[in-house]
């Protein structure tokens, strides 16, 4: 603990120093979302992240998640110094869709708008229509098929046939998933129903058919974070990283909230309802974000500017 409170205090200095502001995301561990508030700075999904950083009057932001998040506060930042914790962090759906066969596959269905979900490169975003996150996928969906738009949609599977059953909507699929919720099994999951019969489901779209059929309520991290509050239940199984128990118990003080299992019995999980790139940010790592010149992002010139226009769609779709 002594040694934690030296990092925060460091990390508390270098922010003032530097002029920075911390931005984290609800999955990453609940010492830096503390900080992130204590200091002024914001915690929140991808989209209200991407929002605050553009909005933030801050030289530099310290973006505490995934790589994509800090790509999308380069683009819509340009210039601002944006910094991560480390560039090591990715995503399993950013690594899922590469851009060349990404491309090769819009190209096979030129008829068809591209829509890619806000964890993707740069590269891929470069090569959209249309860039969500999940808090407002249905509704830019629901709006792309009033108009008979014809869809291509990556990478998340899972998140993509969820949309499709919801609004209707011509959808190719690319077929990425990510490791934390393709890890929550119904097998277990009814079990730990059969035991707290009177609790709420709440499920992120991003967890496959099977679990989300289980769900009383689906949604983003922000609208689950809601829904924990709202419900009438006292108690909830959730089925996403278990970082965002910080805030869902900050936001829902008087609700017990129970992590949906990962793996069958006898089976072993890869992440365990915590992302791996997520709990990157650890706090030691982020006290030493301003040493050494490997923890900046920079996004290609020509790709940014691409990759803005959906980009801004995005963030004004939500306004
Ligand atoms: P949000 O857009 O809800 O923040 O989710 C991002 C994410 O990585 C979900 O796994
Ligand atoms: Fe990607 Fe899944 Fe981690 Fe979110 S939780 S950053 S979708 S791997």
């Amino acid at each position: 603990p002594a040694e934690k409170d030296t990092h925060k205090a460091t990390i508390k200095e270098l922010l003032v120093k530097h002029n920075a502001v911390l931005i984290a995301h609800y999955y990453t561990d609940p010492e830096i979302q503390a900080l992130a508030e204590e200091t002024g700075g914001f915690v929140g999904d991808s989209l209200e992240m991407a929002k605050f950083g553009a909005r933030h009057d801050a030289e530099t932001l310290i973006i505490a998640g995934v790589k994509f998040m800090g790509e999308t506060a380069k683009i819509l930042s340009p210039e601002k110094r944006i910094l991560m914790p480390t560039l090591e962090a990715t995503c399993s759906l950013d690594l899922g869709c590469p851009i060349d066969e990404f491309s090769k596959f819009c190209d096979q269905h030129p008829d068809r708008e591209v829509v890619v979900y806000a964890n993707t490169s740069a590269a891929v975003k470069a090569r959209a229509d249309w860039v969500v996150t999940s808090s407002i996928a249905v509704d830019v969906l629901e709006y792309l098929a009033e108009q008979d738009k014809k869809i291509i949609w990556g990478p998340d599977k899972h998140l993509g046939r969820y949309i499709q059953q919801k609004t209707g909507a011509d959808m190719l699929l690319w077929q990425g998933a990510c490791i934390v919720h393709d890890e929550f099994k119904t097998k277990a999951l009814k079990q730990t129903m059969a035991l707290h019969p009177d609790a709420a489901v709440l499920v992120h779209p991003e967890s496959p058919q099977e679990v989300v059929d289980l769900a009383d309520f689906v949604g983003s991290t922000s609208q689950l974070i809601k829904a924990a509050n709202d419900l009438p239940h006292k108690k909830m199984i959730v089925a996403t990283d278990k970082g965002i128990f910080y805030k869902m118990q900050q936001k829902a003080p008087t609700k017990e909230l129970i992590i949906a299992p990962t793996a069958g019995e006898g089976a072993t999980c890869r992440s365990c309802a915590h992302c791996p790139w997520m709990k990157m940010n650890a706090l030691h790592v982020l006290s030493e974000v301003f040493e050494g010149n490997d923890k900046e992002i920079f996004v290609d010139e020509t790709l940014a500017s691409k990759a803005l226009i959906p980009l801004e769609k995005m963030v004004n779709f939500a306004k």
